[in-house]
């Protein structure tokens, strides 16, 4: 009848008395005294065996169990006379008795601990000793995945990940939206462009969606006014990049504007002063516990989140000696070099860029009332790199028809989308946000894979 104790939970004010834990072997270590170190998530305790008559046969049956192994230990709390080195809890647990809930494989294909080393200390390692090479590089944790997730830092990271969907929600059900869920199985697709999964439907030909876009409009046709949906997205993406995957979790916005698309960015501003503040200060262990492996600058944010012209951009990366086509896309590096001058010039890494050109935009964007060749569209960066995208739309399904014509789509395949705004619909707009971008550019990770549990991309599909 005994209740077990989170390693958490174990603080100084427990001294003396007995508890019941439930961990994972993170390290065993021997000489007169027996050390275990228990670990659980990200929380490790100290705990300690002195040679002796009675602890012999437990000392024994220790030594066997593998790093990894799952134990029950009962022992009393301690605070001990030098305080312990390496542990996130700064008691001891004596051990009374020990009990081996499931074991590890002797050998792991890679440890928690090699998979817990900063890549400093990986670069430095290689430098002093050529032979000791990294044992884990990225292919390797995420084919090893399940060990690779038991690092502080990656404790953290899910933690995170899971807070910002959790600020997302909380702010907008507090201004009225309505979470929906979208179907993932279309007939045709929504975004254009080859990045669609084909697939056979019973006998029908569809897509997997590409993003929640034609359905969520069609959420603000039916009357719902302003819609929020977190999900799966799926992109049939060809090049193998530091930030693309085949599959990512989209947090997408949809909502009736009155006036201008400026009520869109008004949105995005608060919402994201919002998630970013609040990561600051309710998320400070998690932070901590990723720089320790992978060091980061806080970032960079203005209380009013900047915004400038498409127009603007061009000329301040003219300014400084880069060509860009004005009525062209922004390449990556264009975009990051446009981050950097932004950082210089505003002392900011997150802002809006705005009034896009129409050619660069998908086919649903409304175009400018004073100048069709540029959009009401906007794209949104953090340390020079794209985290969301969002426009007013088309609401004259007229007008819509022809831009999906115009832009390759089989207007066939979605004519119930286009259908809807003939039964009347309001000005709207919205935008969409990719959940695993969001992390890996607040904490300043270089690829996208660490923030997504097991990532999916043109190379990988297991585990
Ligand atoms: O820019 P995207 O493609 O825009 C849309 O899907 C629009 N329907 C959204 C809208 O409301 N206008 O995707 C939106 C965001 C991007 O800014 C990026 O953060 C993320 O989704 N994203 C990806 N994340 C991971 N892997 C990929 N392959 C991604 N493609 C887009």
């Amino acid at each position: 009848g005994k209740e077990w104790t989170d390693v958490s939970d174990l603080v100084e004010e427990m001294a003396g008395s007995e508890v019941l834990i439930r961990g994972r072997i993170n390290r065993l270590k021997s000489s007169k005294v027996l050390f275990l170190i228990l670990r659980q998530s990200g929380f490790t305790v100290q705990c300690v065996a002195k040679q002796s008559e009675e602890t012999d046969v437990m000392i024994k049956y220790l030594k066997q169990l593998s790093c990894e192994s799952f134990v029950d230990v009962i022992g009393v709390v301690v605070i001990p006379k030098d305080p312990v080195k390496g542990t996130t809890q700064q008691v001891e647990i004596q051990m009374r008795k020990v009990y081996c809930v499931n074991k590890a494989l002797t050998r792991l294909p890679i440890t928690v601990e090699d998979a817990a080393r900063s890549e400093e200390d990986i670069e430095k390692s290689l430098k002093d000793n050529k032979k000791a090479a990294p044992r884990v590089n990225q292919d390797t944790r995420l084919n090893n995945r399940v060990i690779d997730i038991r690092t502080p830092a990656n404790q953290a990271i899910f933690r995170l990940v899971c807070h910002v969907e959790n600020f997302f929600r909380e702010k907008l059900l507090s201004k009225a939206f309505v979470g929906i869920h979208t179907p993932k199985l279309m007939a045709g697709s929504s975004e254009g462009g080859s990045a669609v999964f084909r697939l056979e439907c019973k006998g029908q030909p569809a897509c997997l969606a590409q993003s929640p876009q034609l359905h969520k409009q069609m959420a603000i046709c039916g009357d719902l006014r302003r819609v929020f949906e977190i999900g799966p997205v799926f992109r049939a993406e060809d090049s193998f990049t530091h930030r693309h995957l085949c599959e990512f979790v989209g947090l997408d916005v949809e909502m009736e504007i009155h006036k201008h698309y400026s009520e869109i960015m008004d949105l995005v501003d608060e919402l994201f002063v919002f998630i970013f503040t609040s990561l600051n200060e309710k998320c400070k262990k998690e932070l901590e516990a990723v720089g320790k492996q992978y060091p980061f600058e806080p970032l960079k944010f203005l209380e009013k989140t900047l915004r400038l012209t498409f127009e603007e951009g061009v000329q301040m990366l003219k300014e400084a000696g880069v060509e860009v086509d004005p009525f062209g896309d922004l390449n990556t590096e264009s975009e990051r070099k446009l981050g950097q001058l932004v950082l210089e010039k505003y002392n900011t890494e997150f802002y809006i860029l705005h009034r896009y050109p129409t050619a660069v935009r998908p086919f649903y964007t409304m175009p400018c009332a004073d100048n069709p060749l540029y959009s009401n569209s906007f794209d949104v960066f953090i340390r020079g790199e794209e985290i969301i995208s969002g426009a007013q739309r088309v609401h004259i399904p007229e007008v819509l028809e022809k831009r999906a014509g115009e832009c390759g789509i089989d207007v066939k395949t979605i004519s119930t989308y286009i259908d809807s705004f003939r039964y009347g619909a309001p000005p709207h707009g919205g935008f969409g946000v990719g959940l695993e971008r969001v992390i890996m550019l607040f904490c300043a990770l270089n690829n996208i894979r660490k923030t997504s549990l097991f990532p999916r991309d043109p190379q990988r599909l297991t585990p």
